[in-house]
């Protein structure tokens, strides 16, 4: 008997101590960024890593929710004449990246006579293929217009993050081979946000209460989700007197930045547009994506289809390779000493 019971008191014992060696080990974790960091290496995304776990905390735990279905929706405030026809204008039919075509033909030509070179390159060039055709893309920047103007009627702020923010900075556009846009806009006016962008004439806007919202033409195509496609991706943000972060899953890992650091927002060249982006875009989009200037990625998600590339399959290459058949911001230092921003493609400036 006595025995047994030793040998009981022994485990709790043991049981204790582990569990405040764990405990104190947690407690390191949580206080000293550097452990945390390599301890969570793979699991916290980048720019959360320079900030102190309590804000970590908090901006987890501070999810969107809206009551969408208990609010009715309501008039808009700004409504604007929409029409439909402006489509059809030639800015939005420009045909996209005939450079990439013109390279992927030139390869498979070569590939076709046997070369092997050439069909590893043409492999590799495929991984960032466009994915949008040329019509999609029309219907895409079509959209982004008509929500730009329908936010500005409303004094609405929003502003372009994550890929686009990248895709602004980086190419002066989308991500050649992405096919999204990420916006963010202010949780605290998801009600006028609503009446805004849920009014406008030959558009729909998707409202879940815990995920991002959808804005895209009436008329195209349904597929087997409750929106269609091309959309535009609309998060939501919450703030307090020092940070901003999102509130909406997808985006907590794109945006929870000091204020400063965005605000006042700015515009960039984004396509044939001039589009809000973070006051310190550069700085922002490097504490997400480090250096985007070397390494090019080919997207995690295709929006078209809703497939999700594994991480086994995604891909990194140097951006050098890609100067040939797409648009790339280079700095050039002006006569007075200004540094200038120049779009090119294979060294020649569009
Ligand atoms: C937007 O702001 C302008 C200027 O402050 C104001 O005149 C206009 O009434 C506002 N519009 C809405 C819909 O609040
Ligand atoms: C977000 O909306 C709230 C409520 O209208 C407003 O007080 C706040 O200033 C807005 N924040 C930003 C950054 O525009």
């Amino acid at each position: 008997m006595k025995l047994v019971n030793m040998r009981r008191t022994g485990k709790a014992f043991c049981f204790w101590r582990t569990l405040k060696v764990a405990a104190l080990l947690l407690l390191l974790i949580f206080v000293v960024i550097p452990i945390r960091n390599t301890v969570l290496y793979f699991a916290l995304p980048r720019l959360w890593m320079g900030l102190s776990s309590p804000f970590l905390i908090k901006i987890m735990t501070h999810n969107q929710y809206f009551p969408v279905e208990e609010i009715p929706l309501g008039k808009s405030p700004a409504p604007i004449e929409v029409d439909l026809m402006e489509l059809q204008q030639e800015r939005f039919q420009l045909k996209a990246y005939p450079t990439f075509h013109t390279k992927a033909k030139a390869l498979k030509e070569k590939a076709d006579r046997g070369d092997a070179v050439a069909r590893k390159d043409l492999e590799e060039l495929m991984r960032f293929k466009p994915q949008m055709s040329d019509e999609d893309r029309a219907v895409f920047l079509y959209t982004l217009k008509v929500f730009s103007q329908a936010c500005k009627a409303a004094n609405l702020t929003w502003f372009l993050i994550s890929g686009s923010a990248l895709g602004a900075v980086r190419h002066h556009g989308m991500i050649p081979w992405d096919d999204d846009v990420d916006i963010v806009m202010n949780g605290s006016e998801w009600i006028t946000i609503r009446n805004t962008l849920g009014n406008v004439k030959g558009f729909d806007l998707f409202t879940p209460s815990y995920n991002q919202w959808k804005f895209y033409m009436h008329d195209l195509p349904e597929g087997n989700r409750p929106f269609k496609w091309p959309n535009l991706d609309i998060f939501f943000f919450a703030e307090d007197d020092t940070y901003i972060w999102a509130t909406t899953w997808g985006a907590k890992g794109s945006l929870a930045n000091k204020k400063a650091d965005v605000f006042p927002l700015t515009t960039k060249k984004f396509e044939i547009f001039d589009l809000p982006v973070a006051r310190f875009c550069k700085s922002v989009v490097t504490a997400e994506y480090g250096d985007y200037h070397s390494g090019c990625k080919t997207a995690e998600y295709v929006h078209k289809t809703n497939e999700k590339y594994g991480v086994s399959s995604l891909v990194s290459i140097d951006c050098k390779k890609l100067h040939e058949v797409y648009p790339f911001v280079f700095y050039a230092t002006a006569s007075d000493g200004a540094i200038v921003e120049q779009l090119q493609i294979n060294g020649k400036t569009v």
